[in-house]
């Protein structure tokens, strides 16, 4: 089956960044959400973002434009019927993605593929919310999504090589490196580079150092080229914490305890960048 139409799901930080580089390749795609404001503002910074690339000599203006025409939006997912393809990217919420793959089950052709954008939660679990397991698997893109060539591809337990085969061209067809892992909880990415961020936090928290000096630690120190506190506000705070959880109660290791600061700062609405304010303020 040619993949022509792509389904995106959930217009935030991720979503607006896959709708644009799939419209950037050639797909028709429907990017759909809950929150028409979101849809509108995805609009913006998807027009915005290409702008910058043609300011920059590396996109023509009518390829720029020829995008944003292939791009439609929808406040339900009942548009997605045509789709080929669908990348989910809503909440990192195990119960919410589970439901909306059952929804979605019934919604979109049955040889479509549905791909999760996923930081951590068990593509099994989410193809089990189907009656296409061996359809389902998990499509990691990183953020921001049209400078990262990483796509961190999740094989669930029932899902076919071939569904596998098909997901990773689309990658290259991206122009994205696609690298697999296996469906346990955070894959490779977040597992590793969760506890880092967790660790900071605590640092942050027991007065080791205050939020420059530890991420000014890690960039002079270890080269990273961004300290693990402005990631997080980057990432969103609330995303972390979802993703440590979902670490903690994978694994059932006390390593992975999401920090208390962490915790108290997601509950008082200080989530990064996304609100303005989060260990550093925007
Ligand atoms: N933020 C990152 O750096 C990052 C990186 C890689 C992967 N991810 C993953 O991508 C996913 C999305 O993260 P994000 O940071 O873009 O989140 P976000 O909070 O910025 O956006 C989520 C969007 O989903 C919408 N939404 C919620 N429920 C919905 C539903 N049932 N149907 C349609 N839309 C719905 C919300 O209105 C919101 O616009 C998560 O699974 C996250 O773990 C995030």
């Amino acid at each position: 089956m040619a993949i022509k139409t792509v389904g995106v799901i959930g217009a935030g930080t991720m979503g607006n960044g896959i709708a644009q580089v799939f419209a950037l390749a050639g797909f028709s795609v429907r990017l759909v959400d809950v929150a028409q404001p979101m849809l509108d503002r995805a609009r913006g910074s998807i027009a915005k973002s290409l702008g910058k690339f043609v300011e920059k000599g590396k996109l023509a203006a009518a390829d720029r434009d020829a995008a944003m025409s292939r791009l439609t939006t929808a406040t339900a997912i009942d548009q997605l019927g045509e789709a080929d393809y669908v990348v989910e990217a809503i909440v990192e919420n195990a119960e919410a993605k589970g439901a909306l793959f059952t929804s979605l089950d019934a919604i979109v052709k049955r040889e479509a593929i549905l791909a999760s954008n996923t930081s951590s939660i068990s593509i099994t679990l989410l193809g089990a919310a189907t009656k296409r397991p061996d359809r389902v698997l998990g499509m990691h893109f990183m953020n921001p999504v049209p400078l990262m060539p990483l796509v961190e591809m999740i094989r669930g337990h029932a899902t076919s090589a071939e569904s596998m085969r098909i997901a990773s061209d689309l990658c290259v067809t991206l122009g994205k490196t696609p690298i697999e892992a296996a469906d346990y909880p955070g894959f490779i990415a977040n597992r590793i580079l969760m506890p880092m961020i967790n660790e900071a936090i605590f640092a942050v928290m027991e007065g080791v150092g205050t939020p420059e000096a530890i991420d000014a630690v890690m960039k002079l120190g270890m080269n990273h080229p961004m300290g693990p506190l402005t990631l997080a506000d980057f990432i969103g705070l609330d995303v972390c914490l979802a993703i440590l959880d979902v670490l903690h109660d994978g694994f059932g290791d006390p390593k992975y305890r999401p920090c208390p600061l962490l915790r108290r700062m997601v509950a008082a609405g200080q989530l990064g960048r996304k609100s303005g304010r989060g260990f550093y303020t925007y």
